[in-house]
C-alpha cells in the first residue's frame, strides 16, 4: 500500500504520519476482531517479516541520520505498543473462547446415559434360525432355491402335470415376461413358464437332480400365492422344506424326526403329534401332521377351533414318480419330505392373531421381539 509511495519521497514528516496510519488501521480493526485465528493474521500483516511496520523500518534506514533517529525510535515505539495491543487482545479473546467452551462442553456425568436404540430380529427370523438349528443338529444341511421358478420344478417334476386338477391347490404368480421373448429358449430347456414359486418344494427337485442319495436336506425360503389376503393367508410367506433319501426310509423315521422337531421347537418335551391322511401328489402315502394344541392343551380353544389339535404341516413318503423325474433308478431309493408354514408357526409361539402384521413395517410390532 504504502510502499509504492515510499519510494517517491522520502522525509520523515511522511514517515510519521504513515506510521500514524499504521497505528489508526492496525488499532480499528484490532477493536473490531472476535476471532483468534483472524486476529493473528492481522497482527502477522502489521507485525510480521513483511508487514506494514517492517516495511517502514527498512525504508527508515535510507534516511539522513537525524530523521533516522527520530522516525526509528518512533516505528520501534510503535511495533512495541501494537505488539503489546496485541498480545493483550489474544489473550482476551483466549479466555473468552475458554469460557465458552466450558459453557457449551459441560458434561454432567451424574445424568443418566442416552441408550442407544437397538434393532430387532424379525420373529420370522428367530424361528427360522430356530428351526434351522434343530435340523442342523439332526444332520440335515440347508439348501436353496430360486423364488422364480419354472413350471416344471414348481409343478411336473412334482408329478403334477399341466391340466391336472390338483395343480388348483396353489393359485400362481405367472411371470407375463416368458411369454413371448422368453418362450422359445425356455421350450428348448423344456422348463415351462415361470412363474413364482407357491411352495419350497421344488428345491427338493433341484437337489436331487445334483446330488445323490444318501442326504438329509432342510430349505427354507418365500413363497408366493395369488390369493386375497385376509388375516391368514398373504401373497407370500415362508416355509421349510425337508427331505431325508436313503435305502430305507420309512414313516416310523419321520415320526421321530419331525415330533423331535416340534417338541424343540415350541421347548415342550411331551407334545404329542398325530398324522392325518392327506394327498400331495408327490408323495404316497401322503399325510398332514397336527400337532396338541399348545394353547389349551387338548381342552379346546377358538385357536384349535375346540378340535385340540393344530394343523402344522404338509407331508409323506417320496413318491416313486418324483424319483423317477430326477432320474433315480427305480426302486432304489425311500424318502420321507415335508413343507411347515413357518409363518403359522411363529404365530401360533407368539400369539401373533394377524399373519399382515408381519410385513407392516410397524416397528411397535417388532419391537417386542
Ligand atoms: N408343498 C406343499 C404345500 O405347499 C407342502 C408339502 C406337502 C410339502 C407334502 C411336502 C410334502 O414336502 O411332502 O402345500
Amino acid at each position: 500500500m504504502f510502499a509504492g509511495r515510499l519510494r517517491v519521497r522520502y522525509n520523515d514528516e511522511i514517515m510519521l504520519d504513515e506510521l500514524k496510519k499504521i497505528e489508526q488501521s492496525a488499532r480499528e480493526k484490532l477493536a473490531n476482531m472476535g476471532d483468534i485465528d483472524a486476529t493473528e493474521v492481522l497482527k502477522i500483516q502489521f507485525l510480521g517479516r513483511k508487514g506494514a511496520l517492517s516495511l517502514m523500518l527498512r525504508a527508515i534506514k535510507n534516511l539522513p541520520e537525524q530523521e533516522r533517529i527520530k522516525t526509528g525510535s518512533a516505528a520501534n515505539r510503535l511495533r512495541q505498543e501494537l505488539e503489546a495491543a496485541f498480545d493483550k487482545k489474544l489473550a482476551e479473546l483466549k479466555k473468552t473462547n475458554h469460557e465458552s467452551v466450558l459453557q457449551r462442553e459441560w458434561i454432567d456425568v451424574t445424568r443418566p446415559g442416552v441408550k442407544t436404540p437397538r434393532g430387532h430380529l424379525h420373529p420370522l427370523t428367530l424361528v427360522r434360525r430356530d428351526a434351522e438349528a434343530i435340523f442342523h443338529s439332526m444332520g440335515f444341511v440347508t439348501v436353496e432355491g430360486p423364488e422364480v421358478e419354472s413350471e416344471r420344478y414348481n409343478f411336473d417334476a412334482l408329478n403334477i402335470p399341466a391340466n391336472h386338477p390338483a395343480r388348483d391347490m396353489w393359485d400362481t404368480f405367472w411371470l407375463r415376461s416368458n411369454q413371448k421373448s422368453q418362450k422359445s429358449k425356455v421350450k428348448s430347456q423344456n422348463d415351462g413358464r415361470l412363474l413364482l414359486r407357491t411352495h419350497t418344494s421344488p428345491v427338493q427337485i433341484r437337489y436331487m437332480e445334483t446330488h445323490e442319495p444318501p442326504f438329509r436336506i432342510i430349505a427354507p425360503g418365500r413363497v408366493f400365492r395369488y390369493e386375497a389376503t385376509d388375516a391368514s393367508h398373504e401373497i407370500q410367506f415362508y416355509q421349510l422344506e425337508g427331505l431325508m433319501v436313503d435305502r430305507h426310509v420309512s414313516i416310523a423315521n419321520f415320526k421321530f424326526v419331525i415330533q423331535e422337531f416340534l417338541r424343540r421347537l415350541f421347548r415342550k418335551q411331551n407334545l404329542e403329534i398325530r398324522l392325518r391322511p392327506s394327498y400331495f401328489p408327490f408323495v404316497e402315502p401322503g399325510f398332514e401332521v397336527d400337532v396338541a394344541c399348545i394353547v389349551c392343551n387338548q381342552k379346546g380353544c377358538s385357536v384349535c377351533k375346540r378340535s385340540g389339535w393344530l394343523e402344522m404341516m404338509g407331508a409323506g413318503m417320496v413318491h416313486q414318480k418324483v424319483f423317477a423325474a430326477v432320474g433315480y433308478v427305480p426302486a432304489e431309493w425311500t424318502g420321507f419330505a415335508f413343507g411347515i408354514g413357518l409363518d403359522r408357526v411363529v404365530m401360533m409361539k407368539y400369539n401373533i392373531p394377524d399373519i399382515r402384521l408381519f410385513h407392516s413395517g410397524d416397528l411397535r410390532f417388532l419391537k417386542q421381539f
